[in-house]
């Protein structure tokens, strides 16, 4: 392991003492240091940001093979986060499911998979050639969030098929985690490996008020978005695995090696090495004031129109889910009819300067970070300002919709003809949504916000999806996978042969 004075910071430290002196670059990259960048870029982030932007000099390891620095500040962030092995990646966490998926489970094994997953997985399905057991949510959460995990399923499925993996999301968007530690046992006692997508959670680690961090609760493998609730750069990730099979675990540096770039630049890495060391130091320190500060903030933040939902114990112990992530703050229409309060983001950003997490029809979504407990008092009032302008917003008639909308989101399991993969490389043609169902998809549609699948490639479309599809559109969401054209919505479905 490195020496003691190394052990801060190992990749950013080195690397920033290397770029102290300009250096002379017969070599990429073509910028050389920001000499060459385009001026417009020199203006705009100044030259600086550029003498980062390297990668494997000799001060700055090489990833696939890291040998001294990047293997450091891995061993470092896998101390921090109480890992055997910790992976940087500069793909986000996309790369490390992808990197499970072909390490673990060989093309025509069974993993186990939540439905309720980010497409990043059903991609992974598609390189892999794993096939997929979809497991359903359980819809005990409010409709806009998902459901928890039916305990007894993951066992009964588990002694019916030969699984190779479970894979998990835990927490969900909105901070919600599921009882990871009992999913655990369940796949320990099975002899499967359980992998979970802890993209949302990378800061439960450092306070206890936060779920069980899934490494702690028992899970094999994790990944973690560095970006998305701590202080690195978009794109950095973190995959740890906790030491239970040496074999997979090379196998991951294989497929990581194949997966990731081989020119990581040094900007992102050491975006990785510092922001987690901060918010090791730091972290329990400015999570427990803010945490503190929006306990007592949270009742003063409802108004005539918005409640903020917490949710309630009964909910959390009833449903298999481990708690909830307080840095979430939830607002719901009082009035839920009636509303679509995707107007009242598009109004925060146009005319506030106020980007929020995300709204769906009758409630909107913040997250809160480490940023946001640099300055208390800032927050709060910031916090207290959103809460009036939102209610002002309403008021004035933005977010309120006239006709009454009857509509039901159903979820069900559709039927599942075909595998992802199969389903990517099968003959496909495009049809009109409104007659498309029983017909399997070709394609995979997502609705942001959040941006889960709806419909899975390979599944037999469901009359229930068709028309959320149509309902979210006309409601302004945004939907990949489908095309328009002239005012009709359609669909890559697969060829079938007629019967
Ligand atoms: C649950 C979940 N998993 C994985 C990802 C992919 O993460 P990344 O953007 O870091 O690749 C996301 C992205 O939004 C996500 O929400």
């Amino acid at each position: 392991m490195q020496d003691e004075q190394n052990i801060k910071n190992p990749f950013a430290s080195e690397l920033c003492d290397y770029v102290q002196d300009r250096k002379t670059f017969y070599c990429m990259p073509g910028h050389k240091q920001g000499k060459g960048a385009p001026a417009f870029l020199k203006k705009a982030w100044g030259e600086k940001v550029f003498s980062y932007d390297i990668t494997e000099v000799r001060r700055s390891d090489v990833l696939a093979y890291p040998k001294k620095e990047l293997k450091y500040a891995q061993e470092r962030a896998a101390e921090i986060m109480g890992a055997a092995r910790t992976w940087f990646l500069v793909n986000g966490s996309s790369a490390g499911i992808h990197a499970i998926l072909g390490a673990i489970v060989k093309p025509g094994e069974k993993v186990l998979v939540h439905r309720e997953c980010h497409k990043a997985v059903l991609m992974g399905l598609v390189f892999s050639g794993a096939v997929p057991i979809y497991l359903e949510p359980v819809p005990n959460l409010p409709e806009y969030a998902y459901g928890s995990v039916d305990l007894q399923k993951v066992e009964e499925l588990l002694g019916k098929h030969d699984i190779k993996l479970v894979l998990v999301t835990s927490p969900n968007y909105y901070g919600i985690s599921l009882d990871v530690a009992a999913i655990a046992k369940i796949c320990h006692e099975h002899d499967v490996l359980l992998f979970v997508d802890e993209a949302h959670g990378t800061h439960f680690t450092f306070h206890e008020s936060f779920p069980m961090q899934a490494l702690r609760a028992g899970a094999d493998y994790v990944v973690q978005s560095m970006h998305k609730t701590l202080g690195g750069l978009y794109q950095t990730a973190l995959l740890h695995s906790a030491g239970t099979s040496e074999f997979f675990d090379e196998r991951v540096d294989h497929m990581l090696s194949m997966l990731q770039s081989t020119s990581p630049s040094a900007l992102f890495l050491m975006s990785i090495d510092a922001a987690l060391e901060e918010v090791h130091q730091k972290g329990e320190e400015l999570y427990g004031a803010l945490i503190e500060m929006l306990e007592a903030l949270r009742g003063q933040l409802n108004t005539s129109k918005f409640g903020v939902v917490v949710p309630p114990d009964g909910v959390l112990s009833a449903g298999n889910f481990s708690g909830f992530d307080p840095c979430k703050i939830i607002f719901r229409s009082i009035s839920m009819d009636e509303v679509n309060l995707i107007h009242i983001k598009e109004a925060l950003s146009e005319s506030y300067g106020i980007e929020i997490e995300l709204a769906g029809e009758d409630h909107m979504l913040l997250t809160l970070s480490v940023a946001d407990a640099v300055d208390l008092e800032r927050t709060k009032k910031n916090l207290i300002h959103f809460a009036k302008t939102i209610d002002k917003l309403f008021t004035a008639g933005i977010g309120y919709v006239e006709e009454q909308d009857d509509f039901v989101d159903h979820r069900e399991l559709p039927i599942f003809e075909l595998t992802p993969r199969d389903a990517f490389y099968a003959k496909k043609r495009v049809q009109q949504i409104s007659e498309a169902e029983h017909l399997i998809s070709a394609s995979m549609v997502c609705i942001y916000p959040p941006g889960y699948p709806l419909i899975i490639p390979g599944e037999r479309i469901h009359e229930a999806a068709i028309h959320k599809i149509y309902h979210d559109h006309a409601k302004g969401f945004t939907i990949i996978g489908i095309t328009e054209d002239a005012g009709e919505l359609f669909i890559d479905v697969i060829e079938e042969p007629v019967k």
